[in-house]
């Protein structure tokens, strides 16, 4: 079949304004938009002004009304504790209705946050969608994240409520989340009014009087006394979430998601780029607290009328690499979307593909790979064990959903090995050098968007329009700043080298080594450090540490470096991988005092590496390759 990506691209290009409008027809408004967009409204112009909607009723309400009562809506899938629990969209409107009703009677409202804190269970996505189905505004954190940042993230969205679990299970450990939860608390300013909390039986937890509350008692309670809740009309431009991210510094940066764009770009891409039909099966093996997860374990497959499923679970060790298969043959999915890192895993335990065949895949057509840079070798490893189509895309947690791919449901476009595709429909991705120029195709540069930001992206940042704008619109003026570099090729296709701040992503998910830094320079006993992200195997990237202690300090620099990496754990979280740090005697740096960051990458990476011109003092970088030659690092 032919591709309809060029007319339908060209066709976008023409006439943006007339595409959007026309895609929100497969979505339920209670009122069309005034405008479908607005220039002169938001930091960049709104989309769907004036419109008023309900996202949980496009999700869920719209189905069971609309011939999908009795259809699987959600499958929790958990691969540790060995089992499933499905929900017909009727049984899932139940859930989310009794949610609800709990979330009203706490005093939780339009606009108010939630913070929505959990494993990977079934509620994590019901708490999700009975905070939409209110109007409230939920914001999830990831539960790999430590008392630190979820208090961050407490202070800045202050929640009314937090729907949080007694644990999570992780392959050799169970992760005890309510101490962190209390913890969270204790560290943060804002005090939510109060805590619902889901107890699971690997683990349960003490509940503070008067303030915690039994999630399944909770609920139980609604359903007994037959709640009924309805979607409440919120306007188009109103908030859905917030997601923190990794910024450059400590401190998070809360991307807003609007109700009204956020539907209407989804659904689009679930047709057009992921070639998925309402009815089918969709798997994207991501967290809830990814955007991933967000995107295209909830909303995205609910909005269209598709199976989802929930998986707690590794692609290995729970208990092999066969799960995956083992998932996509019981639940009949069509298409699967995970992370590079998670086939790297697989092809490291089983490189023959052994499990494959074990497993009926019949019903499987295609396979996603985004968050991460996809090497050719573990495509073209996938595509051949598979013997179905890999396709790498690329996005951000800003944008919501792919901004380049090769488009299934437009029809595929040849695959060129490293590249993730074509710009979608929204994105008119030019490629600048850093005084703002395009450059010629083929030549590497800043990848930036021209504005606005189609639907669905970001309209600012939570309270912090100023942040926005210097974040992403300041450097490139008309433009929003992707912070990757790459480069455009002569038939359109991009290729994504590298971030051009200090963000590193290790497994698919997206940490920022400033923030490493500022633990690290908390220690007492560190004078000066930096972090740098280093290749790795499986990871793509892992962080690495690099520390000077404070003139005078006498004690075991092995025992400082464990405390350091102990330190990362506790503030960040275990998700941050920071296994390493290695003690110097000083850093590498430019005359007028800049960390030559770029350089110990390369030494650590064994990559070719010139002496920088600018460099204070050459024999520096002697000492660090030593230090690294020490731990087996760089030799
Ligand atoms: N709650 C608590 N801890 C968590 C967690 C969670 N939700 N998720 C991860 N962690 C912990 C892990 O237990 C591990 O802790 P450890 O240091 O005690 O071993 C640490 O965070 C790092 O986790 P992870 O990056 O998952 O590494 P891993 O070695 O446990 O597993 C893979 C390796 C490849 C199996 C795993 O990284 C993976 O499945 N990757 C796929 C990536 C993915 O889906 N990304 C989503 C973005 S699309
Ligand atoms: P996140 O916001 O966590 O989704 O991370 C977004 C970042 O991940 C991007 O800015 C890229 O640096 C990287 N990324 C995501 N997908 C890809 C891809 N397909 N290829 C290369 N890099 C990617």
């Amino acid at each position: 079949m032919a591709s309809r990506y060029h007319e339908v691209y060209e066709g976008w290009k023409r006439d943006p304004v007339g595409f959007w409008g026309e895609a929100a027809k497969a979505i339920d408004w209670y009122k069309p938009a005034e405008k479908v967009f607005d220039p002169t409204e938001g930091v960049y112009g709104r989309w769907f002004v004036g419109a008023s909607c309900n996202t949980c009723y496009n999700a869920i309400d719209r189905h069971v009304a609309g011939g999908r009562a009795d259809q699987l809506a959600l499958i929790h899938d958990s691969a540790i504790t060995g089992t499933i629990r499905k929900f017909t969209y009727t049984e899932l409107k139940r859930e989310v209705v009794a949610l609800a009703s709990v979330m009203r009677h706490r005093g939780v409202g339009k606009g108010d946050r939630v913070i929505i804190y959990m494993p990977m269970v079934a509620e994590a996505a019901i708490a999700m969608l009975a905070s939409a189905r209110i109007g409230a505004v939920h914001s999830v954190v990831f539960g790999g994240f430590a008392s630190h940042e979820l208090a961050t993230r407490i202070d800045d969205a202050k929640p009314k409520l937090i729907v949080s679990a007694s644990c999570g299970l992780e392959p050799a450990r169970i992760v005890a989340y309510k101490p962190l939860l209390d913890k969270a608390i204790e560290m943060s300013k804002h005090k939510p009014d109060a805590c619902l909390i889901l107890q699971r039986e690997q683990l349960r937890c003490e509940m503070k009087d008067n303030y915690d509350i039994d999630y399944a008692d909770a609920v139980a309670r609604e359903r007994a006394a037959g709640a009924n809740v309805d979607c409440v009309p919120v306007l188009a431009t109103d908030p859905l979430y917030i997601i923190y991210t990794s910024g450059t510094t400590g401190q998070p940066k809360g991307i807003v998601r609007d109700n009204g764009g956020h539907m209407v770009a989804l659904k689009w891409t679930m047709d057009n780029e992921f070639g998925v039909k309402p009815g089918e099966v969709f798997w994207a093996a991501s967290d809830v607290g990814w955007v991933v997860g967000h995107s295209y374990i909830v909303y995205g497959p609910l909005l269209h009328g598709c199976t989802s499923v929930l998986f707690e679970g590794k692609p290995i060790g729970t208990p092999d690499a066969g799960t995956y298969w083992r998932v996509i043959s019981e639940h009949g999915v069509v298409a699967l979307f995970t992370a590079p890192t998670a086939f790297r895993a697989i092809k490291g335990q089983d490189p023959k593909g052994e499990f494959v065949p074990k497993y009926d895949l019949s019903k499987f057509r295609t396979l996603f790979l985004a968050g991460e840079r996809a090497d050719p070798e573990t495509i073209k490893w996938a595509e051949q064990k598979l013997d179905r189509p890999v396709i790498d895309h690329w996005w951000q947690t800003e944008t919501g959903s792919p901004m380049t791919i090769n488009p299934a449901g437009l029809g595929l476009l040849p695959v060129k090995y490293g590249s993730p595709g074509v710009p979608m429909p929204g994105y008119d991705i030019r490629i600048l050098d850093d005084a703002g120029h395009e450059v010629p195709r083929g030549t590497l540069g800043n990848v930036v968007v021209k504005l606005p930001l189609p639907a669905g992206c970001l309209p600012t940042l939570w309270n912090a329009d100023g942040r926005f704008r210097q974040a992403y619109l300041e450097e490139f003026p008309g433009y929003y700043k992707t912070a990757d570099a790459g480069m455009m090729d002569e038939d359109g296709y991009l290729y994504v080298m590298a971030r051009t701040d200090d963000i590193i992503n290790v497994a698919g998910h997206r940490l920022s080594t400033g923030a490493m830094e500022e633990v690290l320079a908390a220690h007492p006993d560190v004078a000066e450090c930096a972090v740098i992200g280093i290749a790795d195997a499986m990871k793509g990237q892992v962080p690495l540490g690099f520390v000077v202690l404070n003139a005078g300090v006498a004690r075991d620099s092995g025992a400082i470096e464990s405390e350091v990496v102990g330190l990362v754990r506790e503030r960040i979280g275990p998700v941050a991988a920071f296994k390493t740090v290695v003690t110097i005697k000083r850093l590498p740096k430019t005359r007028s005092g800049k960390i030559l960051r770029g350089t110990m990458q390369k030494i650590a990476d064994k990559e070719e590496w010139a002496m920088p011109a600018t460099i204070d003092d050459p024999l520096i970088l002697d000492e660090i390759a030593a230090a690294l030659k020490g731990r087996g690092i760089g030799v």
